[in-house]
């Protein structure tokens, strides 16, 4: 099968490593996505265990097309009922980059019609369509005139686990969390520290790293690929349980810190529901009187310290500047002989650290351009 894992934007070279770890041919990066082949077995394993892919998509159909009728008239000859049976529900997500088409929703409106058309000419019934959670998710994408359709094996995307009990306070996505760990090179064998965590997303996707918990174990959503017509339940169950086998327990400390006592609540909410409650250890604590629990020898770097610091949207200029100042006194001051990596979408604010950068690299989290530093504490 040709597949195509869906990701975030300097991502792919991470997802790739992960693919070709899962045993993944023709691993080739896309714009925020990685093609790939495998079979059932290795769509299951990519569903279950990927840290940094969002969605996993199967190519079922590719054509040229340049009017709406074009679309209607493929989808309507394409034989459906080999996917979609009546008593089932659908939905369509769409991506159009093209000069012919220019609304994505009119796009996947064509293609629902010709569908829901196809079935009631055949059998005199149809399937309705369910936006929140359909039985069969369907992803339509054009690049000039260049149309692929494709069934989302996924359904509710991978990022998100299971484990959050609130999603109030805006956290960081947690496959960008993972992707961001993966990068900074941290070996789990080392200690590791957010002394910023607010909800903990960093230190629960290191902890499922350091233990090698697949990230879809604490999912409750269904996979859409389980609704599918060649789902095979044996297999499924077989992949899950080998995954399983691996979750070992972990070699090193993960710490977090955060100034306020409601996110060091969240926190702990977070480590219940994951039972990492032994893995992670928190305190309620401002980042200059943060230190950590595990101190590694200056010439080392063995230690990792990976914060998201507010970017300023809402904080006052003035405050952003003393608080960044602070997050570089406190990294020279308590953390010698860690390398710290700082996620920022403020890259004047980064500049407040009074550091000198080892590495810097750029990501998007979503529109937003976000700056990932690393810095060497001697
Ligand atoms: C952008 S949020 C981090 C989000 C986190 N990565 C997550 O996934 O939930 C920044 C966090 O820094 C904390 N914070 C702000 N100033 C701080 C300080 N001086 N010391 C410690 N934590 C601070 C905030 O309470 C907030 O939880």
């Amino acid at each position: 099968m040709k597949l195509v894992a869906k990701t975030f934007a300097g991502l792919e070279p991470v997802l790739s490593n992960e693919l070709k770890e899962l045993g993944a041919t023709k691993v080739q990066q896309e714009k925020r996505a990685v093609s790939f082949e495998g079979d059932l077995n290795l769509l299951y394993k990519a569903n279950y265990g990927l840290q940094t892919a969002l969605r996993i998509l199967k190519p079922i159909d590719q054509f040229k097309a340049r009017h709406p009728q074009h679309i209607y008239k493929h989808v309507y000859n394409f034989n459906w009922s080999k996917y979609l049976k009546t008593y089932q529900t659908f939905a369509i997500d769409s991506t159009v980059h093209s000069p012919y088409f220019t609304h994505s929703k009119f796009v996947a409106l064509k293609m629902k019609d010709a569908i829901v058309d196809q079935f009631r000419d055949k059998t005199g019934r149809r399937p309705s369509v369910d936006v929140k959670n359909p039985d069969l998710r369907l992803n339509i994408r054009i690049n000039v005139d260049e149309v692929t359709i494709m069934l989302d094996s996924s359904g509710f995307s991978l990022h998100k686990r299971g484990y959050r009990a609130s999603n109030r306070q805006a956290p960081i996505n947690e496959a960008l969390a993972a992707g961001l760990i993966l990068t900074s090179g941290w070996q789990p064998s080392a200690p590791y520290v957010d002394f910023m965590c607010g909800s903990g997303t960093f230190l629960i996707e290191a902890a499922c790293l350091a233990t090698q918990t697949p990230p879809g174990f604490f999912r409750q959503n269904r996979y859409t690929f389980e609704n599918w017509t060649d789902f095979d339940e044996s297999l499924w169950k077989t992949v899950k349980a080998e995954a399983q086998a691996n979750i070992k327990a972990p070699q090193n400390k993960i710490t977090g810190f955060d100034i306020d006592p409601k996110m060091i609540q969240l926190s702990q909410q977070h480590l219940k529901i994951t039972a990492f409650e032994k893995v992670i250890q928190l305190k309620h604590s401002a980042l200059k009187d943060s230190k950590p629990v595990v101190k590694v020898e200056p010439e080392t770097q063995q230690g990792t310290i990976l914060i998201n610091p507010p970017y300023g949207m809402r904080l006052k200029a003035k405050d952003l500047v003393t608080l960044y100042k602070s997050i570089g006194d406190t990294f020279k001051q308590n953390y010698k002989g860690y390398t710290a990596w700082v996620f920022s979408g403020n890259k004047n604010a980064l500049k407040q650290l009074g550091l000198r950068t080892s590495k810097k690299l750029t990501f998007y989290n979503g529109a937003v351009e976000c700056k990932f530093h690393r810095y060497d504490l001697y």
